[in-house]
């Protein structure tokens, strides 16, 4: 028997169709991009969440001459918002990555390892993040929460 799941996203035209927040965020996560540590990959990635408080934290891909060291732009700022704010709720994620050298427009969705993370801070915070996800121009992806991109989810129930 197959069975199907159904996924929602909301495809936001452009960054001219963003509410202002939604600039800000995706100006922050562009900004902190440019700054990544990516000398190996050339891929940069940042990374900029609302928290309920109204504060806008930000990060980026950090690599490793041992690969396996270097994290994602997401997790580097999920990690550090948990540490130094372990009570505020994250409100929406943005996520921004491209080559350093390209212009590109295809929307970069958070990899596997960041939506497992990003899928323990909802279960903790009991309230889903909304994901936004894009590349340097062209159409903006957003869903609910991150059991969108990751719909069969591993999470604390089943231990
Ligand atoms: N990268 C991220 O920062 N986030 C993702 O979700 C996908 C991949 C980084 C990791 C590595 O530094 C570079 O992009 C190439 O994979």
């Amino acid at each position: 028997m197959e069975k199907e799941i159904k996924i929602n996203f909301e495809v936001i035209e452009s960054y001219d169709h963003l509410t202002d927040i939604e600039k800000t965020l995706f100006d922050k996560a562009q900004a902190i991009r440019q700054q990544a540590y990516a000398p190996y990959s050339n891929f940069l990635v940042g990374c900029a969440v609302l928290l309920e408080n109204g504060e806008i934290i930000t990060g980026s891909n950090q690599e490793n001459a041992a690969y396996p060291s270097g994290l994602c732009a997401e997790r580097t700022t999920i990690f550090w918002t948990s540490a130094n704010y372990p009570d505020v709720k994250i409100k929406k994620l943005f996520v921004i990555g491209a080559p350093k050298e390209a212009l590109t427009s295809t929307p970069i969705p958070p990899c596997g390892a960041c939506r497992q993370s990003i899928l323990e801070y909802e279960a903790k915070q009991k309230e889903g993040i909304e994901i936004y996800f894009a590349s340097l121009n062209g159409e903006i992806y957003k869903t609910k929460s991150i059991r969108d991109l990751l719909p069969f989810s591993f999470d604390s129930s089943f231990l």
